[in-house]
């Protein structure tokens, strides 16, 4: 299973939510295999790490960011991915505009999967105050336990 994350800049949001997927995948689900990686819509930060505020943020509460680079999205992961998770609608409306007809029922909202944590899109961080890092973890950590489950639930339902 191969999970890309997509927000603008792929140094705050996406990067966060690579870090926070891999490690709990690893921990709590480490039968389904998951992969992770991130990247962004748009190339201002191309080859930059994490923001310094998402790096603290994250390794406050045991997660690593270090080792990340920004990317921009390619053509070839709408192939590679089996799901494409948006952090936001407008990251979302950019991937169906460039994604192929074909990949549109992998590209989906990250948020989807933490229906109770209220919010559709994870707010960008960039411009704000520490706040926003800590709430970007708080929907991340709810969005990418619901995204364990749900794919337990499937790998079930497949084994069955
Ligand atoms: P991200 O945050 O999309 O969560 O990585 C942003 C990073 C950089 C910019 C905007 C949002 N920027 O305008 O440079």
């Amino acid at each position: 299973m191969r999970i890309l994350f997509v927000c603008l800049g792929n140094i705050c949001r996406s990067p966060t939510a690579e870090a926070v997927l891999r490690t709990l995948a690893a921990r709590d689900a480490p039968e389904l295999a998951i992969e992770v990686d991130s990247a962004g819509t748009a190339a201002y930060h191309v080859g930059e790490p994490p923001d310094p505020r998402a790096r603290q943020a994250a390794a406050r509460r045991g997660y690593d960011l270090m080792a990340l680079r920004a990317r921009i999205v390619e053509p070839v992961d709408f192939e590679r991915f089996d799901l494409v998770l948006a952090m936001d609608r407008e990251n979302l409306r950019v991937l169906r505009g460039s994604a192929p007809t074909s990949a549109h029922e992998r590209l989906r909202l990250f948020l989807e999967f933490a229906p109770e944590a209220g919010p559709e899109d994870v707010p960008d961080p960039y411009y704000g105050g520490p706040n926003g890092f800590e709430e970007v973890l708080d929907l991340v950590e709810a969005a990418a336990r619901g995204l364990l489950a749900h794919l337990r639930q499937r790998t079930r339902a497949v084994t069955i």
